[in-house]
């Protein structure tokens, strides 16, 4: 099969809808990242999305929606709670997972009782979900493990050959997936942080309870809330470690690496490349977090791209979206950290 990019332009979008509707795929850009969509009530296109991604099948989707009504379409039913963030959040990068419907196949929520629920704000997004007249499931349209894609290019390196359709809306805004909270019995569980901060939904809801796999590595014995927080993720093929503490030490840590192996790279703070000797990376200014999760997933694709085999990482702040940029990070590191 070979891949084509779409403009987001009128003719583009038909394109993409009328392929959705007949039962394909269609990566699509939403202001997270790129999405790999499907027909959410058609269980055989939906099956399409496992097989293009390499996913595991008891990994659930998240299906998008383009009006609230259709919530009630997806849930059985909506806790206060949902309702109040959705009103404050939804268009916009949060994913709340509530009870499912029974009409929701269990292909789309891998059999789980709960569905996720997102409504994007992306005009592209919107306009392919209005267009199509369809609710879209769609995961992150890269491969499964590999980061998250954040421009119609990135996705085509990840699944040309496996999916007939990319629409190019550009580079993605803010660049890491949704927030991801459950709001099943009325209390807001975070299970992945975004761009929407604990913050934002505390504003909002009051205190909130952090899953323990946002920030440690879960044991073998423990059972993951949200399935997608166990698997290796936003992995590139060269080996991370996180440095914590000040760049006097990162700098000492990666040029005395430097000197003794090939293809050692530094993953860098804006500007501090001028101070470095070895090669490096850039992923934002130091105090700009929502720069670094724009950038942290081109970031982790150039780091392959220059055939980097050793990486040394500063460490993001952890508040506001640095949590959400670090979570990434560490999965990227597969939890390999200097303190
Ligand atoms: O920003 C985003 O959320 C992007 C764009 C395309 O919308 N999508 C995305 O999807 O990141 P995906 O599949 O890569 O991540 C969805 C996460 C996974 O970790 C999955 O396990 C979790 O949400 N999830 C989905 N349904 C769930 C459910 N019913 N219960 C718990 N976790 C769920
Ligand atoms: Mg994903």
């Amino acid at each position: 099969m070979s891949t084509t990019i779409l403009n987001a332009d009128e003719n583009g979008i038909k394109t993409a809808c009328e392929h959705l509707k007949s039962g394909e795929l269609v990566a699509i850009p939403t202001e997270t990242v790129y999405g790999l969509a499907a027909d959410a009530l058609n269980e055989k296109a939906v099956a399409k999305i496992f097989v293009a991604k390499g996913r595991p099948q008891d990994n659930p989707l998240i299906v998008h929606i383009a009006k609230k009504e259709d919530v009630a379409k997806l849930a059985k039913l909506v806790p206060q709670n949902a309702k109040l963030l959705m009103d404050k959040f939804c268009p916009g990068p949060l994913t709340v997972i509530l009870p499912k419907a029974d009409n929701v196949p269990d292909i789309v929520t891998a059999g789980l009782d709960s569905v996720a629920i997102r409504m994007p704000s992306h005009p592209v997004a919107r306009a392919i979900i209005e267009n199509s007249g369809l609710m879209l499931a769609a995961p992150s349209a890269n491969l499964s493990g590999s980061p998250s894609p954040t421009t119609a290019k990135h996705v085509y390196n990840d699944l040309s050959g496996k999916i007939k359709y990319v629409v190019d809306g550009g580079e993605c805004s803010v660049g890491l997936e949704s927030t991801v909270v459950s709001v099943l019995e009325g209390k807001v569980h975070l299970l992945r942080p975004g761009a929407v901060t604990v913050d934002m939904l505390e504003s909002v809801v009051g205190d909130i309870t952090i899953d323990d796999a946002v920030l440690a590595k879960l044991k073998d014995t423990q059972k993951a809330m949200s399935p997608g927080l166990k698997y290796k993720h936003y992995s590139p093929k060269c080996k991370i470690t996180i440095v914590h503490g000040d760049f006097e030490k990162f700098k000492q840590i990666v040029e005395q690496n430097a000197k003794e192996h090939d293809g050692v790279f530094a993953m860098c703070f804006d500007g501090e490349e001028d101070k470095l000797s070895c090669q490096c990376v850039t992923y934002g200014a130091h105090n700009d977090d929502s720069e670094q999760a724009r950038r942290l997933f081109d970031a982790l694709r150039k780091l392959d791209e220059s055939g980097a085999k050793v990486v040394f990482a500063r460490a993001p702040k952890q508040d506001a979206v640095g949590l959400a940029v670090y979570n990434r990070l560490l999965r990227a590191a597969g939890f390999d950290v200097i303190f």
